[in-house]
């Protein structure tokens, strides 16, 4: 995980790589750091705590160095204090670097230059970087550069300067993403091309194996054998989205308020009701490739790995398709069987979620088509992939999903219509379908018009330090969604279960102190549900029900309902899930916890 990035121009360095590292933020925030060179020496400053800290550190330095290298930094190997945080150094103190990713075999090379006296001064993977370049330094950098890269195992991306060179930034990138940004006598890198687009919209994205070195006249790029590498300069198209909380207390609030345009958004010119179709031809899917498809296979994280989970009921159902959906990090390793007809779907917010990109990757090498379903257009996803479906949630800042995740489920139902529709659904049933999904955006506003209710629950609940979700069917990945909210942004530990597994052991842990979240949206099995929601009020658990207006006789088994607008079972995950949105975040408000940046997480999780 981390951010790095950096500038070389004639500008002030500072302000420029701080601003830069403000939007890499959202890839860690443990602790900061930076680096240029001063008079012939590496000067540096670091602090544990988010970038705020390190710019008032620095604030009051007033440093005029034109060149700089600065990280924001996710502990991986180390604990979160300052020797860990980045930059790190060589012995000498002549080269600094910062590093994104994971040094696999950094134990055995750190074996290997102790024996050589050479000492450590960090717990972390990445300083081996920065000695080995100071081991390997003879006057030539690049050279000490390529030869260090030819011992790492593992992913990086790197950035360094060197004492003896003031003006330049060497770069190397394996496996984690680097972009270079080209203005007028002036380079920016970054993990994420946002990072500099305010300045310069021309960039060139590192290859795997890659490095070189930028300085204000220019760069240079070569692959691994130090053979020079020509580089396409790529205009990125920039986005009109502002980014701003407006006068909502938090980002991740004003996300799941958007979620009525959001989902909207998705929705212009899509669907020809008349015909009872959905029109995808704007997002250039190949039809005849679709037509071929009898088998889906999903792969995603977290969030996503939940809307694949919705997807895979989705497809199944609307359109007799069978899905697989697979955990990346769980699916890279198992040696995967591609079979003809497949379609590959990985679903990123991100696009830069490193078990999901080698995922990708090992099903690329096997032939498989891959389609991902990202939220941004310049991601490494989108560039490994066939094509990329955009979900067009707009940025979302707040490091727990929300809209993300509404529309990935929403764009996925309108894959799933159309496939279904490209198959066998008559037109009748179509209609019927595209009649219920348009309806989402106005259920949404009904639900956010019912906060008040939504917070008066969490007042009453906030105090459980247990929760169960149950659901089924559709409300089962709906449940494992919802609890993952909780879990995320108030450390309230919530399992979720498909209530008909309730009874096979979990069931022992229900009490007066073990809350029950149950989600009632699935009309086909809401009278199992309900069967298992009294075997949890038989135990004392209280209940508080989210269930449609229409469910007969859940007022008498839950302590608490809230009530939702009616959907049929296909999209209830919507609705229901921004409701559960909104109680994990008045849960994580009355316990006083940092909802955008929640401890211990990045938003983009780049290491696997
Ligand atoms: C969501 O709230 C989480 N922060 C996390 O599970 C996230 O969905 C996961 O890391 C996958 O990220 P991606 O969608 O960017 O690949």
């Amino acid at each position: 995980m981390c951010g790095i990035f950096g500038y070389v121009g004639e500008k002030k360095a500072v302000p420029i790589v701080i601003d830069g590292l403000k939007i890499l933020e959202y890839r860690g925030y443990d602790s900061a750091g930076i680096a240029g060179v001063e008079s012939g020496k590496t000067l540096f400053y670091k602090d544990i705590g988010k970038v705020d800290s390190l710019a008032k550190m620095i604030a009051r330095k007033q440093l005029k160095i034109n060149t700089a290298i600065a990280h924001t930094r996710w502990a991986t190997h180390g604990g979160v204090d300052t020797k860990n945080a980045h930059p790190h150094f060589d012995m000498k103190q002549s080269v600094a670097i910062v590093h994104n990713g994971i040094i696999e075999n950094h134990l055995k090379l750190k074996a290997h230059l102790e024996r050589e006296n050479i000492e450590f001064l960090s717990e972390t993977d990445s300083e081996i970087i920065a000695q080995l370049i100071g081991h390997y330094y003879n006057g030539d950098l690049l050279k000490a550069l390529l030869k260090s890269l030819l011992k790492l195992d593992g992913a990086f991306a790197i950035a360094g300067v060197h004492q003896n060179h003031p003006d330049q930034i060497f770069i190397a990138a394996k496996g984690s993403p680097l972009a270079i940004g080209i203005g007028d006598n002036e380079y920016f890198l970054s993990s994420d091309v946002n990072g500099f687009l305010k300045h310069t919209n021309k960039v060139i994205f590192l290859k795997d194996g890659e490095a070189g070195i930028l300085h204000k006249e220019g760069f240079e790029i070569y692959d691994c054998k130090g053979k020079r590498a020509v580089k396409q300069i790529e205009q990125i198209k920039s986005n009109n989205y502002e980014i701003s909380k407006l006068n909502f207390e938090h980002f991740t609030l004003k996300e799941i308020h958007d979620q009525p345009e959001s989902i909207s958004r998705l929705f212009v010119s899509r669907f020809e009701e008349e015909f009872g179709s959905v029109c995808l031809k704007d997002m250039g899917i190949d039809e005849s490739e679709l037509l071929e498809t009898s088998r889906i296979l999903i792969l995603a994280c977290g969030t996503s790995w939940h809307a694949g989970f919705i997807g895979s009921y989705l497809f199944e159902s609307l359109s007799r398709t069978p899905t697989q959906v697979e955990i990346s990090s769980e699916f890279r390793y198992k040696n995967p069987i591609v079979l003809k007809d497949t379609l590959v779907i990985a679903i990123s917010q991100s696009g830069e979620t490193a078990d999901t990109i080698a995922a990708v990757h090992e099903l690329k090498a096997k032939g498989a088509k891959v389609i991902a379903i990202c939220n941004r257009e310049e991601s490494t996803l989108s560039r490994i992939t066939d094509h990329t479906l955009l979900i067009k949630a707009g940025p979302e800042i707040g490091v727990c999903s929300t809209k993300a995740f509404t529309n990935q489920v929403v764009l996925l139902s309108l894959l799933a219509l159309h496939l279904g529709r490209m198959h066998h659904q008559s037109k009748e049933e179509a209609v019927y379908f595209i009649r219920e999904i348009k309806k989402l955006p106005q259920l949404v506003v009904e639900i956010l018009k019912q906060s008040k209710h939504i917070e008066t629950l969490a007042k009453k609940y906030n105090h459980f330090n247990n929760f169960f979700y149950l659901g089924r069917s559709y409300m089962y990945p709906a449940s494992l969604e919802a609890a993952l909210k909780l879990k995320e942004i108030s450390y309230i530990n919530a399992q979720a279960y498909p209530a008909g597994e309730l009874k096979h052991g979990p069931i022992a842990l229900i009490d007066k102190d073990c809350p029950t979240i149950a989600l009632c949206s699935n009309q086909h099995t809401y009278t199992k549900l309900l069967s298992n929601l009294m075997e949890v009020k038989a135990r004392n658990g209280p209940i508080i029900a989210f269930a449609p207006r229409n469910s007969a006789g859940i007022e008498s088994i839950a302590d608490d309902v809230f009530w939702l607008p009616e959907v049929c079972d296909e999209f209830a995950s919507i609705p229901i899930s921004v409701s559960l949105q909104l109680f994990a975040y008045y849960m994580a408000k009355f316990r006083g916890c940092d909802i955008d940046q929640p401890r211990n997480l990045a938003k983009s999780v780049t290491v696997e």
